[in-house]
């Protein structure tokens, strides 16, 4: 099987990462993560996934003049790992029009709420503030505009009375865990078809 070669991008934890390296382990699975990209040096996934032999590499922006010159950075080590799908895990850098035009189609990010509801930060506190009976998560196409692409999985979660911000975020992060490989493979699946002469 020919399996889309994955660059999983992230900024810290990394579970939703973990996952995906654990779902792309399945030789059925048509996806393989090819590398583990961070623009933080302590990212705690990084340890992760240096430990189950993938490839990783801190691209720090704070050593770039500007978002650009980081972009070009992070651009060129992804054609020379000749990624085909980017999936957003926790990546913590607004990216700009131009660096996400060169992935469309071909870049997915997870997001802790139902969109269209609750874009941007804080969700899960945002939830609880406005006395929201559901919430959820949401794996989607990056566009330009912030958390706005077309939505490939949504799942729901129900806002339990004496929910905090923490437990609320735990009960959502395992359907994350669950949508966000299902996701990476209709992505995959699509576009080997897509690529099918
Ligand atoms: C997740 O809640 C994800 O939806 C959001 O950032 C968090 C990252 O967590 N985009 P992790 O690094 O994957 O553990």
């Amino acid at each position: 099987m020919n399996k889309a070669r994955t660059a999983v991008l992230i900024s810290g934890r990394g579970s939703n990462m973990m996952a995906l390296v654990d779902a792309a382990r399945d030789p059925g699975f048509p996806a393989e993560i090819v590398c583990v990209v961070s623009n933080k040096l302590d990212a705690k996934g990084l340890n992760f996934a240096a430990a189950n032999g993938i490839p990783t590499k801190v691209i720090d922006h704070k050593a770039y003049p500007t978002r650009e010159a980081f972009e070009t950075a992070l651009d060129d080590h992804l054609r020379a790992m000749k990624v085909e799908i980017i999936a957003l895990a926790g990546f913590m850098r607004v990216l700009t029009a131009g660096f996400i035009a060169g992935w469309q189609g071909r870049m997915i990010n997870i997001h802790p709420s139902l969109l269209p509801a609750y874009k941007g930060l804080h969700t899960h506190e945002r939830v609880l503030a406005d006395g929201a009976k559901t919430h959820g998560c949401s794996v989607h196409l990056v566009t330009a505009e912030l958390d706005d692409g077309p939505v490939l999985l949504q799942k729901a979660v129900p806002v339990l009375p004496d929910d905090t911000p923490d437990s609320l975020a735990a009960r959502v992060l395992i359907e994350e865990h669950k949508i966000y490989p299902k996701a990476l493979a209709m992505l995959a699946g699509r576009l080997a078809k897509k690529d099918t002469p």
